[in-house]
């Protein structure tokens, strides 16, 4: 059953009724979930699922959060508010301001998805994307995390050569608050021959390219030490100096090799030779494209997951799909790009490792046992719906891997007085 959440979108209009996809209740399995002892740690999230297939992933992401927070001892409140098309029927804007202002306020967004056909016509301000543009300037979460990896067991899921695709473990550094979607002047005008003529600036300041760098090497020195950067330094300005300015930062680094290829290049290599990547630093478009591109890697933008981080503050962790109507409301989409996201908010946002190792299991579980959604299928693995996927992700979390012998064990939760007991 869908609970209702009533709250206050904008202190000008009246608390509305927003029908929560958060307190939907998925089917447990025959075990109990709780926290084994009393809540250490109070987190409150904030939950946008947004437009379309945000509204199916998301529930899941945020159960699954639940769970793996009880078990390692945290509290996590979720807050559901709107935004993209929903917040546009709701109050008229994209964005709204309590939306702005909780999201602030909490220690991480999960964000499902923006976009409708019903607003594709509108003017920008009148778009749901211009919610997720304001959200991210609003929280200045400039950096854009976008892991590309290869699960051994969704290796038949490419249309690559399996070969190539083996082992592929990268990671796309997009600036998110600069760059071309961002800087000014930008807008529409008439030229001298009376043309109609749209118009954007693509300009990076050196303290924006050295933010998103600094971020790329002190990762990169965490992985692999491998960066490359991509740019269009041949003909853009801001690469120009975007190129000179993480020039001058791989000084700082000398453990980290540098690399530079334009975006043209870059995009048949990340294709061709994906495993010679390990950081791909970029700007917010070439990134924006190269994320999509990239999913052809595993198999599936169904299997990319986000985070949007500042130097401080609350990140946003979304998955890198859309809203995707075409598929919405059918029960088919790929949940794991949004429980992966969960993951990324529980190890950068909270920095809740164990937490955030739990769900990655879980996802690792599932996927042994052979469970696909529609995006992933292949013959001799089980094809699945969005929610079944879901409550199978919950089952493994239910289940501990106990590393000594490989065996799942399961741990039996039973409440006992509102107290658990763990029955082994
Ligand atoms: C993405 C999306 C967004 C972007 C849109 C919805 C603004 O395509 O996150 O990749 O281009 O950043
Ligand atoms: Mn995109």
């Amino acid at each position: 059953m869908a609970g209702v959440l009533r709250f206050h979108v904008s202190s000008s209009k009246n608390s509305v009724a927003y029908k929560s996809v958060t307190k939907q209740s998925f089917k447990r399995a025959s075990v109990i979930r709780c926290a084994t002892y009393t809540p250490k740690k109070r987190y409150t999230i904030a939950v946008l699922p947004g437009d379309g297939v945000g509204n199916e992933v998301i529930p899941i992401a945020v159960e699954a959060l639940r769970l793996a927070g009880s078990l390692e001892g945290l509290e996590l409140n979720f807050e559901e508010l709107p935004i993209g098309g929903v917040a546009l029927d709701l109050v008229g804007v994209p964005l709204p301001d309590e939306t702005l202002k909780r999201a602030k306020q909490s220690h991480a967004v999960l964000l499902g998805a923006v976009g409708w056909p019903k607003w594709d016509d509108h003017p920008k301000h009148l778009k749901p994307i211009t919610g997720l543009l304001q959200l991210r300037a609003g929280l200045e979460v400039f950096s854009n995390l976008r892991p590309i990896r290869v699960f051994p067991q969704l290796i038949g899921s490419t249309c690559l050569r399996h070969e190539t695709v083996q082992g592929v473990d990268l990671m796309i550094i997009r600036e998110l608050t600069g760059g071309i979607y961002n800087a000014h002047p930008r807008g529409f005008t008439t030229n001298e021959k009376g043309d109609e003529v749209g118009f954007s600036t693509e300009s990076y300041s050196s303290s924006e390219v050295d933010n998103i760098a600094r971020v790329a090497f002190e990762i990169a020195k965490h992985r692999r030490g491998k960066l490359c950067s991509v740019d269009k330094a041949a003909i853009l300005e801001g690469s120009m100096l975007w190129r000179k300015r993480v020039t001058a930062m791989a000084l700082d680094y000398p453990e980290v090799d540098v690399s530079h290829l334009l975006i043209d290049t870059a995009a048949m290599d990340l294709i061709r030779h994906p495993k010679q990547f390990d950081i791909i630093l970029t700007g917010v478009m070439f990134g924006d494209i190269l994320s999509d591109l990239a999913a052809v890697i595993p198999g599936s933008v169904g299997l990319l997951p986000s985070a949007s981080l500042g130097h401080s503050g609350p990140g946003i962790f979304e998955p890198v799909h859309g809203s995707a109507p075409k598929h919405f409301g059918k029960d088919t989409v790929n949940p794991l790009a949004a429980v992966l996201s969960a993951v990324m908010l529980l190890r950068y946002g909270l920095k809740e490792e164990k937490a955030a190792k739990r769900i990655e299991e879980a996802v690792y579980d599932v996927l042994d046992r052979g469970f696909r959604t529609r995006d992933i299928h292949t013959t001799g693995t089980i094809l699945v719906g969005c929610k079944r996927m879901g409550q199978e992700i919950l089952n493994s979390l239910d289940a501990k891997v106990l590393a000594s012998n490989g065996s799942l064990v399961y741990e039996l939760l039973k409440i006992n007085n509102n107290k658990c007991d763990i029955v082994k």
